[in-house]
């Protein structure tokens, strides 16, 4: 018998970190010592007391059958609330303005199906995460990609939108700290955000995945406190980055009633919440102490000062990022993004993603992930650093 599957699945291109991890695959068993700056994965466990919060719950039977609450455990719903009320000031409802979400990639996923009908346009970053357009294509959307330039700060440039497809858009995706630039945004580029979304009438959803992972101090702002913002914007988070809980799926949207309310209606019909023992992790995680947030933070920024200062010691004119777990580094002279993640990892044994994956506008960059899984980190970015050294390439 012929299966076919169908033409939304079919015409999918392969997902870029399904080939990073078969070009690894393939360096492994070719033997090369591989240096991984792939994939954007915590390399620390989750802090064991919330570990410690899972066993005992999932020790309770009450935990063990289906989560009936519409927007999730009140326990999750609480802590939610009274944590993003000491991080952003910003109060929520615990009755409508928050939704538990398996992951902020699920959430992002259903808010496009609840919201998108075919034809429909949505404004997407370029480059970006890709499940803001595969979603999109799925529900039988288009997309406009709006380019993020690093001589405007990887911000989105509301003004060079052409008018007629701002007033036909039904939705906007923006994400800051930025995957993959390390971007991050101001409360005035948020409160243009939500002026534009205003006066164009279109759906805003901010995904703050990375909202813990800013450095020097400089706390990444939540779209949530504009004025107005909840009137049509929806904001996404996620535990995983903020825990090192990438395995446990387990995020939250919050903001516009309307807007939770769509994606909790979706999603009523296709899953039926967490497993009520991950939720009250979540909860211990949000409402315990927060010092493991902050050696998270510290940690990253000592291998981004590692990994760009090396880099730069080079030659190679590379950002400091201000979040996120990546640095975006610009290309040598001559290269495509593919075709320099293909040198580096065929000449210097290094895996990167190329920048092309990200979108049209991630052409001329790679990406490399400070989430290095290894037992002395600093001597690992130094090898990494010397390799590139000796490839003697230029960047000017
Ligand atoms: C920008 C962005 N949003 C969302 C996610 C997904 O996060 P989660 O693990 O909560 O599904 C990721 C994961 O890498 C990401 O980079």
């Amino acid at each position: 018998m012929e299966i076919k599957r169908a033409d939304r699945v079919a015409s999918l291109p392969p997902y870029p970190f399904a080939e990073l991890a078969r070009l690894k695959q393939q360096a492994l068993a070719d033997g090369v010592h591989l240096l991984d700056f792939g994939i954007g994965d915590p390399d620390q466990p989750t802090p064991a007391p919330i570990i410690d919060a899972l066993c005992a719950a999932a020790r309770d039977p009450e935990t063990h059958r289906y989560d009936e609450s519409t927007y999730g455990p009140p326990e999750f719903l609480s802590a939610v609330a009274s944590w993003f009320q000491s991080r952003f000031g910003v109060r929520l409802d615990t009755d409508g303005q928050i939704k538990l979400t398996i992951g902020a990639k699920e959430a992002l996923a259903h808010l496009v199906w609840a919201y998108v009908d075919p034809g429909d346009l949505v404004l997407v970053p370029d480059p970006r995460y890709a499940v803001y357009s595969v979603s999109t294509k799925f529900a039988g959307g288009s997309i406009y990609e709006m380019p993020l330039l690093e001589s405007n700060g990887f911000l989105v440039d509301y003004d060079a939108i052409p008018g007629d497809v701002a007033d036909r858009a039904k939705m906007l995706f923006i994400n800051y700290p930025h995957n993959p630039t390390g971007a991050c945004a101001d409360l005035a580029f948020f409160r243009r955000t939500i002026e534009f979304a205003k006066e164009h009438s279109v759906i805003v959803c901010h995904d703050a995945a990375y909202s813990e992972v800013y450095f020097e101090g400089r706390k990444a702002p939540s779209i949530l406190q504009v004025d107005g913002a909840m009137d049509c914007a929806i904001e996404i988070h996620s535990l995983s980055k903020t825990y090192n809980m990438t395995g446990w799926r387990l995020g939250f949207a919050v903001g516009c009633s309307e807007l939770v309310g769509g994606l909790t209606k979706l999603k009523s019909n296709v899953d039926s919440n967490a497993f009520p023992a991950v939720a009250r992790a979540g909860a211990a995680a949000l409402s315990g102490p927060q010092d493991s947030v902050d050696r998270m933070r510290a940690l990253i920024q000592q291998r981004r000062d590692w990994l760009v200062d090396g880099l730069r010691s080079l030659g190679w004119p590379v950002r400091k990022p201000d979040g996120t777990f990546y640095i975006w580094a610009p290309v040598a002279r001559g290269y495509t993004s593919a075709d320099f993640a293909a040198l580096l990892l065929r000449d210097a044994g290094m895996l990167v993603t190329p920048g092309s994956a990200y979108g049209s506008h991630g052409e001329g960059y790679i990406r490399l992930s400070l989430t290095i899984q290894a037992d002395d980190v600093q001597r690992y970015i130094a090898e990494a650093v010397e390799r590139v050294g000796r490839l003697g390439l230029r960047w000017d």
